[in-house]
């Protein structure tokens, strides 16, 4: 019987693009056997986030129950890989002594050989050879119509707020042709969506024929790969919103029709301490500019509410900017402290319950505002990938709209999985929508 590999996955879009990485490369080196049942494993791994402090609690509340597995069966190998693993190096040997090994986001692809030491002190390897990871990715294996492709890792932007630069190294864009030659074999086994991941995906820059390619031009080029009938890119920082990429909206026509552009706040005091190095302003001034090309475009992003020294005012600027771009779904959070990083040591004298007070306001708008988008959907015809068997009811199809909705509608034909549909809006739900197919004559 082959050895059993439990994978949990903590986190954003690169964590699990990580995940299947990791998955694949002990599948081919290995020649192990992916369970999604924790008790049967011999190797787990959990790949973990450290961007809030609450993440990494939970790891270590994960560990405490591996814990348990190990003293049953005290040859199950346990690693802890991820931003945690960079950010507590050896410090989780001595939390959890039972942790075999500890790799980090850009050692993913040493994973093989950590398995093989024997000697625990040698299984950490938390260094940042990005480019070494990229050139051992193996070969993609898409598992569904949507598959991501990370093109940079990393990020040089330093947020004053964020531990990233710490856990996954400074920012290094991967190889042109690398990502180019990823996206033909994961169309070849079926993908039509194409997602670009990495922490600041416009910030994308790499020289390739002798020409220096951006995002906008990768958008540009894997347009024309054969099959591939969307594109996405998460995430993106406003000062990299240059003015080739804002073209690229109007030029094509596979770009869905929504952008992720992380604002964190409306108040041009607080950008500054976050070291956004961006005013409110501007960034309207962007998606005004997105908005001249593609008049629909759903706008989301990612609020922090409670940064040290946030005053009330300062957090009805951020409130402000939600009425004027009208923002759709988005994720927002309490301001957490992450040790090493600048804003960790500001003084912070909000209390925690109008910090939650501040969310709870600011999420219930956002709520309202999606609700809105949604009621304004019902009766209208959507371009939608058909991503699979819904996930309550195995008689409906779930697909995803072009701002990246959920709608399921009545299961016809498995064929559709992975077509391009349009679908009739019947009803808008709390988080989905409900919908019939419009017209099927192409497909069948
Ligand atoms: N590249 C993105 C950008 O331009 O902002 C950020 C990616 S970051 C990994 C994801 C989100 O986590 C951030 O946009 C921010 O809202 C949130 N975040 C990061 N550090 C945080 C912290 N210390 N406390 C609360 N939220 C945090
Ligand atoms: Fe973090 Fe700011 Fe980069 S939020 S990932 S340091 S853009």
């Amino acid at each position: 019987m082959g050895t059993k590999l439990y994978i949990k996955t903590f986190g954003c879009q690169m964590n699990e693009y990580d995940s299947q990485k990791t998955a694949e490369i002990l599948q081919n080196k290995k020649d192990m056997e992916i369970t999604t049942n924790v008790e049967e494993a011999d190797i787990i791994l959990l790949n973990t986030c450290s961007i809030r402090e609450k993440a990494e609690d939970k790891v270590y509340s994960e560990l405490g129950r591996l814990n348990k597995l190990k003293i049953k069966n005290p040859n199950i190998k346990i690693g802890v890989g991820g931003c945690v693993a960079t950010q507590e190096g050896s410090n989780i040997t001595k939390r959890a002594p039972y942790v075999d090994l500890i790799y980090g986001p850009q050692t993913l692809h040493r994973v093989a050989d950590l398995l093989d030491e024997d000697n625990k002190l040698k299984a950490i390897d938390i260094t940042f050879p990005i480019e070494e990871k990229f050139d051992s990715l193996p070969e993609p294996t898409a598992t569904s119509p949507s598959s991501f492709v990370a093109i940079m890792e990393g990020c040089s932007k330093y947020c004053s707020f964020c531990v990233v630069p710490y856990t996954r190294g400074d920012e290094v864009s991967r190889k042109a042709q690398q990502i180019f030659d990823e996206i033909a074999r994961l169309v070849e086994q079926g993908s039509s969506e194409i997602v670009f991941i990495g922490q600041n995906v416009n910030s994308y820059k790499q020289v390739h024929d002798g020409r220096t390619l951006r995002l906008s031009d990768l958008i540009d080029i894997a347009s024309n790969i054969n099959g591939v009938e969307r594109i996405r890119f998460t995430t993106s920082h406003p000062l990299d919103m240059t003015d080739d990429l804002i073209e690229i909206f109007g030029s094509v026509p596979q770009l869905a029709n929504q952008l992720h552009l992380p604002v964190q706040s409306g108040s041009d005091r607080v950008l500054k301490a976050m070291k956004r190095n961006y005013t409110a302003d501007s960034y309207r001034d962007i998606i005004e500019r997105v908005k001249k090309i593609r008049p629909t475009i759903k706008v989301t992003s990612d609020f922090i509410v409670g940064f040290p020294g946030e005053t009330h005012a300062e957090f009805m600027q951020t409130m402000q900017l939600i009425e004027d771009i009208q923002f759709d779904s988005s994720f927002s959070f309490i301001f957490s402290p992450r040790p090493g990083t600048p804003a960790s040591i500001l003084q912070d004298d909000i209390s925690k319950s109008e910090k939650k007070e501040r969310l709870n306001i600011l999420q219930a708008r956002l709520n309202e505002i999606q609700r809105g988008f949604g009621q304004k959907m019902v009766g209208s015809i959507q371009r939608c990938l058909v991503t699979g068997i819904s996930k309550k009811r195995l008689d409906q199809l779930q697909a995803r709209t072009e701002c990246n909705r959920v709608i399921n509608f009545p299961f016809q034909n498995i064929g559709f999985i992975g077509k391009l549909v349009d679908i009739k809006v019947e009803e808008a739900l709390a988080y989905s929508l409900l919908g019939t197919l419009h017209n099927t004559k192409e497909l069948v």
